[in-house]
């Protein structure tokens, strides 16, 4: 038996990448696995591969940062499997993101980026916590970054926003039973690091970490869902680097 047998589970931005690797793993552990992303064609696979490999899930088409949209999710995953016991709030704007400073951004890239990035796990949490809490509770997973601890610009920013969303939200989600916490990646290789990333730089950053290596998606799995699991009661409000040593945190 799985850990998440019976229980459904929400991955945003799950097409690819480590949205990807969580959604797959869940799969594998007996999750009813939703696949949700604003990319139909990739989402719709990796769905499909799930259910190939002896899982069950389905795709739905979101945009995390429309109201209407992350409601619509939440009605679609009720219909389909009629509870909502794992959420993780994953999606953001990264592979073909801007480069640009702070102070340079265009004013309309920046709005639209932190609505995504930031404010894209609080829409879908508004749209989740009332059916999660009639079903006796659950936890969410926010992704964080490695960046919010380093000099990384509106990207870094968005995700120092993760992590206070995650400690103000444990407080106001507790008496409904659903804890949530964040998992912070340090430089993970899927495909989107490779567009935003040049080769040069990956170096440079691989030679300040300890473990000397970049992180794979499955390095990240095994913190996702313990903090998902019950394994993980009595922890909430929590962001857990996962980062082969490379922020030491005083
Ligand atoms: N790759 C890394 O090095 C790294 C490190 C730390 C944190 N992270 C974080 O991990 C997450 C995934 O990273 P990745 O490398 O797999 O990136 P990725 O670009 O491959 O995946 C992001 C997914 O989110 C989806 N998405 C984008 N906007 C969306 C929206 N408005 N609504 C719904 N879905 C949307 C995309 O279609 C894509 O499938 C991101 O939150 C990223 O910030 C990545």
């Amino acid at each position: 038996m799985g850990r998440f047998e019976g229980k459904t589970a929400i991955v945003t931005g799950a097409a690819q990448g480590i949205g990807e690797g969580y959604a797959r793993a869940l799969g594998r552990e007996g999750a009813n696995v939703v696949v949700a992303d604003l990319n139909a064609e990739r989402g719709r696979q990796v769905a499909k591969q799930i259910v190939a490999d002896g899982g069950a899930a389905v795709f739905c088409e979101v945009d995390v940062s429309d109201e209407a949209s992350a409601a619509a999710l939440a009605a679609f995953t009720m219909e389909t499997y009629g509870s909502i016991d794992h959420v993780v709030n994953n999606a953001a704007i990264y592979g073909q993101m801007k480069l640009d400073l702070l102070l340079t951004v265009p004013w309309d890239y920046y709005k639209k980026f932190m609505s995504v990035n930031l404010d894209g796990a609080l829409n879908v949490t508004r749209a989740v916590w009332k059916p999660m809490s009639k079903g006796g509770g659950g936890s969410i997973v926010n992704q964080s970054s490695t960046a919010a601890w380093l000099y990384s610009g509106f990207y870094g920013l968005a995700k120092v926003g993760v992590n206070g969303l995650t400690q103000q939200l444990s407080r106001e989600l507790g008496g409904s039973k659903i804890r949530i916490n964040a998992v912070a990646p340090g430089p993970i290789d899927t495909e989107a690091t490779r567009t935003v990333t040049p080769g040069n730089m990956v170096a440079d950053m691989v030679k300040q970490i300890p473990l000397q290596r970049m992180g794979t998606p499955d390095d990240l799995v095994g913190m996702c869902l313990f903090l998902l699991s019950d394994e993980a009661a009595w922890i909430t409000g929590q962001i857990f680097n996962v980062d082969g040593g490379q922020i030491i945190r005083s």
